[in-house]
């Protein structure tokens, strides 16, 4: 995305300097690898700096025995036997390291050129269990107010939680303030909607909740809840000694008129 190099004279040799973080959402105490790529044109290699921030905590540097070198950054912790010319292994990510990483290369050509890229990482702690709904009601009809807690368990950043009634997103909704639990917060949702005829899909209610921390974690909850009204039977009319007997129940107008069609 953001990416620049500095040249002397016009860029000969040093092109392309690109850094990518793998994975560049990353959960906390796991590892993750930082490629830098650039295309040298025959020129030789003069040193690769790679920087937290301004701090620079690993460089390679081919023409030295031995080519890497480790600069003590509290929070980083490299994996030499896995870190080159290319890439920078990090493992025991913690939460500090969440922020801009740059790599700069710089050749031997003709006349010293420069590039750098930098990217930034993102350090997540993701929600031990999928999140949970509570609900008021034991059976719904129109007219009541349908009541329902979302709670997603400790994550950082806080999960973000959506409710959908029959799989459409309700905006009615109201976040409560995160409970705090160490470094992570827990994320609560509540939702309370009157119900109309609109709400109900052939007498049913589905809600479920949806918790999604960045790009990385997707969870969801489900209930079926119970409904006052009746859902509409498969059958309604059965043939009976060659004369259709209606079944009487109360259908909605559409489906009426099909069975009506039917039986004329
Ligand atoms: C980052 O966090 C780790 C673990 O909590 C700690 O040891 C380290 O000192 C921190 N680094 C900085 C620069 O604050
Ligand atoms: C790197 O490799 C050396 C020798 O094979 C080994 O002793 C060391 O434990 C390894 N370091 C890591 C961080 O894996
Ligand atoms: C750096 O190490 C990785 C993984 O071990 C390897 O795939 C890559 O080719 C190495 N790069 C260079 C320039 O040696
Ligand atoms: C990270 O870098 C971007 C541009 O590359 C800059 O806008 C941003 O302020 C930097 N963030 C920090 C925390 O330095
Ligand atoms: C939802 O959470 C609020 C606030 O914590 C609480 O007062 C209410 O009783 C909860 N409702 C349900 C249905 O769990
Ligand atoms: C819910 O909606 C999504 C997309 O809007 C769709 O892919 C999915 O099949 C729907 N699920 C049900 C049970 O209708």
């Amino acid at each position: 995305m953001f990416f620049f190099v500095s040249c002397f004279a016009d860029c000969t040799g040093l092109r392309n300097v690109r850094l990518t973080i793998e994975p560049r959402v990353v959960q906390r105490h796991h590892h993750s690898i930082l490629h830098c790529k650039y295309d040298q044109e025959d020129e030789p290699l003069y040193t690769v700096k790679w920087y937290r921030g301004p701090h620079e905590f690993y460089r390679y540097t081919p023409t030295e025995r031995p080519p890497t070198k480790v600069f003590p950054y509290a929070g980083i912790t490299v994996d030499v036997n896995h870190s080159n010319s290319t890439q920078v292994l990090l493992q025991n990510i913690e939460f500090n390291l969440s922020g801009n990483f740059s790599c700069e290369v710089t050749i031997d050509g003709v006349v010293f050129s420069t590039g750098t890229d930098t990217q930034s990482m993102l350090v997540v702690q993701l929600p031990e269990h999928p999140p949970t709904i509570s609900v008021g009601h034991e059976r719904l009809d129109y007219g009541h107010i349908l009541r329902a807690n979302c709670s997603s368990p400790p994550s950082k950043p806080p999960a973000h939680l959506k409710f959908l009634l029959n799989n459409v997103t309700v905006a009615r909704t109201e976040a409560l303030n995160g409970r705090r639990a160490l470094d992570a917060v827990w994320s609560d949702l509540v939702l309370e909607l009157p119900l109309t005829q609109y709400h109900f899909t052939d007498g049913r209610l589905i809600l479920s909740c949806v918790a999604q921390v960045s790009d990385i974690y997707q969870k969801e909850a489900t209930l079926e809840l119970a409904s006052a009204r009746n859902p509409v039977p498969e059958r309604v009319s059965a043939v009976d000694c060659g004369s259709a007997v209606s079944t009487y129940v109360i259908v909605p107008l559409v489906t009426l008129h099909v069975l009506l069609l039917i039986n004329s």
